[in-house]
């Protein structure tokens, strides 16, 4: 799959772009804070329905306008789809997107209308941030291939929203444990089944995705090195256990054991918002006690996981963003990844502050452009 054509329209500090990209590699440089990591947030939204970054819609606005547009065409072994998106903040609803023509009622229906990988300084955060971070790598990852896990992680997210809303109410209230327990239960049934979706889906990625990173892993350090991921469930910290059983048996339990600290807190403590992944070396966690370099490496492989992973689901790759990870790696690491994007035609967008030579085999196409103050200009 690949991205033919981009247009922004008043996002982030972009108010006019057209963009035409080569099937090959799109090196795109400019200096800082010109706008390289807004352009490649803006191709990730479409993948993703959202802004990868920490920013409400509001602020993707070019500051004074009340609006913004992307619209793009990506294409796949089927023909050319046109997606297109716009948000403005005195309409309601707020956003609106379409695919192919065709107005969507739900955000998460973007699902595989352009899949990405993304790679950038801040995906280190899988390996050294918090359990959040790796719950968005798998989110991210899994709502573009499967429509259906969108609309239960929206679901759930409702959901848990109104169960705590509730526990808030309910906590400081003199009623017996029993009756709160009682009122609590109808939202606690559709918690737990529809987590319980989230949870067997998340498994079973993780199980097509750790035989990929492993191997990827083991290419990028000539056999040396096995990677291991592992879904860690929050309420008891073996996954062999939640496996046995039934996942929503499981999150049932995890809920009458926590049902008095829940109230206590007046937050659900149990659920997959709460869980893990563990990405380990032979055993070890990567983030714990591995070096930076083997951190590097993990994130790497992860990346190249990611890619062979979309493949596997959809039969296509999916488009790569780089932002400004080149510099990141070392050469041998930058080498290797070169290497896979040219042996596997997979579409690249590089982004650098510097032109840099990346020794492409010839046959690869390749469009350079320049980004200056939101505006992007093809050179050759
Ligand atoms: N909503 C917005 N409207 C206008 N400019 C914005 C908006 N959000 C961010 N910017 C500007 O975009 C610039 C950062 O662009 P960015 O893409 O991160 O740069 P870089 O080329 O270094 O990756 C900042 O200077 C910031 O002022
Ligand atoms: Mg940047």
């Amino acid at each position: 799959m690949y991205l033919s054509t981009l247009n922004l329209k008043d996002y982030r500090n972009y108010r006019q772009l057209e963009c035409e990209f080569c099937p090959g590699i799109n090196m795109i440089t400019g200096a800082n804070a010109q706008g390289k990591t807004n352009l490649i947030e803006g191709i990730y939204y479409l993948s993703i329905g959202k802004a990868y970054r920490l920013a409400k819609d509001e602020q993707l606005i070019l500051w004074g306008a009340k609006s913004f547009q992307i619209k793009a065409s990506a294409e796949n072994r089927r023909g050319r789809t046109n997606i297109e998106i716009r948000y403005h903040q005195e309409e309601k609803p707020a956003k609106m997107a379409s695919v192919g023509g065709l107005r969507l009622t739900k955000m998460e229906e973007l699902s595989g209308a352009l899949t990405s990988v993304l790679f950038s300084p801040d995906s280190m955060a899988i390996i050294k941030g918090s359990p959040q971070e790796r719950r968005n790598f798998l989110d991210y990852d899994i709502s573009q291939i499967s429509f259906n896990y969108g609309r239960n992680i929206y679901k759930y997210k409702r959901l848990l929203a109104q169960r705590n809303a509730l526990l808030k109410k309910l906590g400081p209230l003199p009623l017996r444990l029993e009756d709160k327990k009682e009122k609590l239960l109808i939202w606690d049934q559709q918690l737990v089944e529809c987590g319980s979706h989230i949870i067997e889906k998340r498994l079973a990625v993780i199980e097509k995705l750790a035989p990929l990173a492993r191997l990827a892993q083991r290419k990028l350090t000539a056999g040396k090195e096995n990677i291991e991921l592992n879904y860690v469930l929050c309420h008891k910290n073996n996954i062999d256990e939640g496996k046995d059983k039934d996942i929503a048996a499981f999150l049932m339990e995890a809920r009458e054991d926590s049902i008095k600290e829940d109230l206590r807190c007046g937050s659900t403590q149990w659920g997959p918002h709460r869980d893990d992944l563990t990405v380990a070396l032979d055993g070890v966690n990567l983030k714990q006690y591995g070096s930076q370099g083997q951190q590097r490496t993990g994130v790497l492989a992860l990346k190249l996981a990611e890619l062979e992973f979309f493949r596997g689901e959809s039969g296509e790759y999916p488009l790569l963003l780089l932002d400004d990870v080149m510099s990141e790696l070392d050469e041998n690491r930058q080498l290797q990844l070169l290497n896979f994007i040219n042996e596997k035609s997979i579409q690249c967008l590089i982004t650098a502050t510097e032109a840099r030579n990346l020794n492409l085999r010839e046959k690869r196409q390749i469009k350079r452009f320049l980004v200056d103050k939101g505006k992007i200009e093809e050179f050759r």
